[in-house]
């Protein structure tokens, strides 16, 4: 797959938070200058913006060389300031918005200029989607593909819609706890009070918690925020600690105490805030007390548990509708087959739908905790595997579409693809197969090999699981004739 350089962006795009005065017409997600000798740092001369990049800066073109400007929108003119100066391209900021977009907005979020969480806020959410469909259609024509019928893209809220959230923190020299996001390339944070795309319940929570951490005196580097959605919520806050930091019996209380306070302060029972601990260098959290099962809810039928640390959907209204879209393409039939299954996410439900469920996952705490999913949902027609999908795939596996065919083979992969598993997966022969992608880019490129394999692309459907972000997923179904 071939992507021109103006639509994929420069790399290392991700810089730390710039702290330098909003300009006039600001309100994007600064980001620090990449400076080089070249003459930088230059008001340019006035820039008419024609695209979005694939990370969210404006594309305008001097002499016919891309410039990557942040804080600028399709359709506007701007005066800008250059950065830095490659061969290819320029990369700069915004200095004035001279001729606005209809579709600019007022971020609405106090922490937008400096906070890595957001990228485009100041940009309408549905012209936002539509910008990043748009990439995304390009980049498949570009790869020399194409889709037969693109469907309605899935979108719930574009704020209060992130279910789980990881927050860096640090402790200032005055001894006051921050927790923010934290920016790819930069150890800074920007401390957050409350943050717009966190579940409301969330965004009370982060406001409780520096005091919580100031006040139990112990090192804590990150925590990790869920809001599960059972029958009521309750909310896990799972902290990892420092290096050397040691919990004791007495620190444990400590937090406990401090915990059941902000309960109390976010009108919550004590049970509805669960406290888990790990400890530096550990990879799983164990529960402070007694701490019972918090659960997501799949649709009203299915209940997945959820554990801190363990792979969630982090937007649950894109993800319910991502599950009903993926029942509504299913044929239904004897087998599918969930490669990278997780907890059972797809698998739960498509056990409704097939006489026998095949789920493969390679973490094995995640294999038994969808195994006790299925238990719980009186499920008993899934057998999990652990495996990594990186490596040769095991025997059972292996053979399982030469005794008998694969109705539907779905794949959610992480980031990175499912390189390693396509000659496999196009040899199947499976009737349909439904990829989810959280990566666009490593979509395409598997995508090519089913298409050589024999299978045509007939369903595309954009989700958006990250409103206010450059991030795009995509549901894709491929079947033979
Ligand atoms: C994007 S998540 C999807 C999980 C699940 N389908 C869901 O919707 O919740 C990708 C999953 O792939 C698993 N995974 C990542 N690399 C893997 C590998 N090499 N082999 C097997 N599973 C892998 C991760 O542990 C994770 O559970």
């Amino acid at each position: 797959m071939k992507k021109t350089r103006s639509q994929r962006g420069p790399r290392g795009t991700g810089g730390q938070p710039s702290r330098r005065p909003r300009s006039p017409g600001a309100g994007w997600a600064a980001r620090p200058p990449h400076r080089s000798p070249a003459s930088v740092d230059q008001p340019m001369q006035p820039l008419q913006i024609e695209a979005l990049s694939h990370d969210g800066r404006g594309i305008g073109r001097v002499d016919g060389k891309a410039c990557f400007v942040r804080g600028a929108l399709p359709g506007e003119q701007v005066s800008w300031r250059r950065e830095s100066s490659q061969r290819n391209f320029d990369q700069g900021s915004v200095v004035e918005v001279l001729v606005p977009s209809p579709q600019r907005q007022p971020p609405g979020c106090e922490y937008y200029p400096r906070c890595g969480g957001c990228s485009l806020r100041h940009l309408d959410a549905g012209a936002a989607l539509a910008y990043k469909q748009q990439n995304f259609i390009a980049d498949i024509e570009r790869a020399g593909l194409s889709v037969e019928q693109w469907l309605a893209p899935l979108q719930g809220g574009s704020d209060g819609y992130r279910r789980r959230a990881r927050l860096a923190v640090q402790k200032t020299r005055d001894g006051r706890v921050e927790l923010g996001f934290r920016n790819a390339a930069s150890r800074r944070i920007e401390p957050l009070q409350h943050c717009r795309v966190l579940t409301p319940l969330l965004s009370a929570l982060l406001g409780e918690l520096p005091s919580l951490l100031a006040a139990i005196t112990l090192g804590v580097v990150e925590v990790e925020l869920t809001e599960s959605d059972g029958a009521e919520p309750v909310l896990l806050v799972a902290l990892s600690a420092a290096p050397g930091e040691l919990l004791n019996d007495s620190g444990a209380a400590r937090l406990e105490s401090a915990g059941a306070t902000i309960a109390a302060a976010l009108s919550l029972s004590p049970a509805q805030l669960q406290l888990w601990w790990r400890d530096h260098g550990e990879r799983d959290f164990r529960p402070l007390g007694a701490a019972s099962t918090a659960h997501i809810a799949l649709s009203q039928q299915l209940l997945l548990a959820c554990r801190p640390g363990q792979f969630l959907q982090v937007n649950g209204a894109v993800n319910r509708a991502m599950v009903e879209q993926v029942l509504a393409l299913a044929g239904g039939g004897e087998l599918a087959v969930d490669l990278f299954a997780g907890v059972g996410n797809f698998s739960l439900p498509l056990a409704r739908r097939y006489r026998r469920v095949i789920a493969v996952e390679g973490l094995p705490e995640l294999v038994a905790s969808g195994a006790a999913n299925a238990a719980a949902n009186g499920i008993d027609n899934i057998e999990f595997h652990c495996a990594d999908l990186n490596r040769p795939l095991p025997k059972t596996l292996l053979d399982a579409p030469r005794r008998e065919r694969i109705d539907l083979l779905l794949i959610d992969p992480p980031r990175s693809g499912a390189a390693a598993a396509m000659d496999w997966i196009g040899a199947t022969q499976a009737k349909q197969i439904l990829y989810i992608s959280c990566h666009p880019a490593t979509l395409l490129r598997d995508a090519g090999q089913l298409l050589a394999a024999g299978y045509r692309w007939r369903r595309a459907v954009a989700l958006d699981m990250f409103p206010h972000t450059a991030h795009l997923e995509a549901l894709a179904l491929f079947e033979r004739d």
